[in-house]
């Protein structure tokens, strides 16, 4: 790469654990002053008179309106792009797409099926590419994540987030939320233990990539990763519990066969407190939900953070921009 290449995120694993710190951060600094009215107006011109192009492969809903609200945040034009909008996929190759986009925009979001996509479009781009969701990783929701458990475990330390020591469990499917999850909860000194049926682990590839996560925290400082098939043992001792559709954009073909494999599997107040999650435990679901994977009791219960997690997304979209795209992926 060029010394002038642009900084892309694609994952958290190309964050230090610093660099996640402060995005997270930023993201609940910017939360309050814009929230309290204090706004900030040396950001709101930020990207003035700039397109950032949207190219979206798949439906959404909170990464699509917190995207095109942070754009606007910053006096940027947001492009979205969805996949009958444009060549892309049927009549042009990824190729000159990136380089047709990156000549005239600010940045390019986008959300693709394989990963190798939005990675081919960040290589040839002269723009920042932020993923939006592919089939690995899902960093802008990471950072919300985070973000909704500090405001929910609030610490004064001015060094860290203040998560050293707690326990995350997803209850599920080994997913493109999991694998950023994982990195993140590593990098962060949290613990993350993951229960999946049988048949659906972690892919051993993705399980180096958590472990190479690890060796990037502090020393002696990073979170553990735990796997198990059965809900009860991840939970043990769990300050969230977390857990994401069964079946993800594009797997809708499995559906019956995932559905079965998965029972057993829903969330629910009798199977935290059979499990020992801790008295203070909290739920979290990046969205959409499907009533299979929670109960309505937790979901809509005291206990459910999901509807705040969903909010942080313009949160962390906000971050995000301001460090890859308005202060050319210098973190600070
Ligand atoms: N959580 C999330 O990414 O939701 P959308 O698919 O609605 O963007
Ligand atoms: N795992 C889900 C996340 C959606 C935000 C999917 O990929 O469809």
């Amino acid at each position: 790469t060029s010394p002038f290449a642009p900084r892309h995120l694609l994952s958290i694993a190309d964050l230090t654990p610093a660099e996640l710190t402060t995005l997270v951060r930023n993201a609940g600094k910017h939360k309050t002053d814009i929230k309290s009215g204090n706004g900030w107006p040396h950001l709101s011109s930020a990207l003035a008179g700039k397109t950032v192009a949207m190219t979206f492969s798949k439906r959404s809903t909170r990464t699509r309106v917190s995207t095109e609200g942070a754009i606007a945040a910053f006096g940027g034009t947001p492009m979205f792009l969805g996949k009958d909008d444009i060549q892309l996929g049927v009549n042009e190759s990824l190729y000159d797409t990136s380089l047709v986009l990156s000549s005239m925009t600010a940045a390019i979001v986008a959300r693709v099926g394989p990963h190798s996509d939005v990675a081919d479009l960040a290589k040839h781009s002269s723009v920042p590419v932020i993923n939006a969701l592919s089939d690995l990783y899902h960093p802008m929701q990471i950072i919300a994540d985070f973000l909704t458990i500090t405001e929910i475990n609030p610490s004064s330390s001015t060094t860290s987030l203040g998560l050293e020591g707690m326990k995350i469990a997803w209850i599920g499917d080994a997913n493109n939320v999991l694998f950023d999850l994982a990195i993140g909860a590593v990098k962060l000194g949290v613990d993350i233990a993951v229960a999946t049926p049988k048949g659906y682990e972690i892919p051993a590839a993705m399980r180096s990539v958590i472990e190479h996560a690890a060796s990037t925290a502090p020393q002696g400082k990073a979170g553990k990763l735990t796997e198990t098939t059965v809900p009860e043992e991840a939970i043990k001792g769990a300050d969230i519990l977390v857990t994401d559709t069964w079946v993800s954009m594009g797997q809708e073909e499995e559906t019956a066969k995932r559905l079965k494999a998965f029972e057993g599997f829903q969330i629910t107040s009798e199977l935290a407190q059979r499990g020992g999650a801790k008295d203070s435990w909290s739920f979290m679901h990046c969205l959409p939900r499907h009533p299979e994977e929670v109960s309505d009791e937790v979901f809509y219960g005291p206990r459910s953070v999901v509807f705040r997690e969903a909010e942080n997304r313009l949160w962390s979209a906000v971050s995000v921009l301001e460090s890859f795209v308005v202060n050319k992926g210098k973190i600070q």
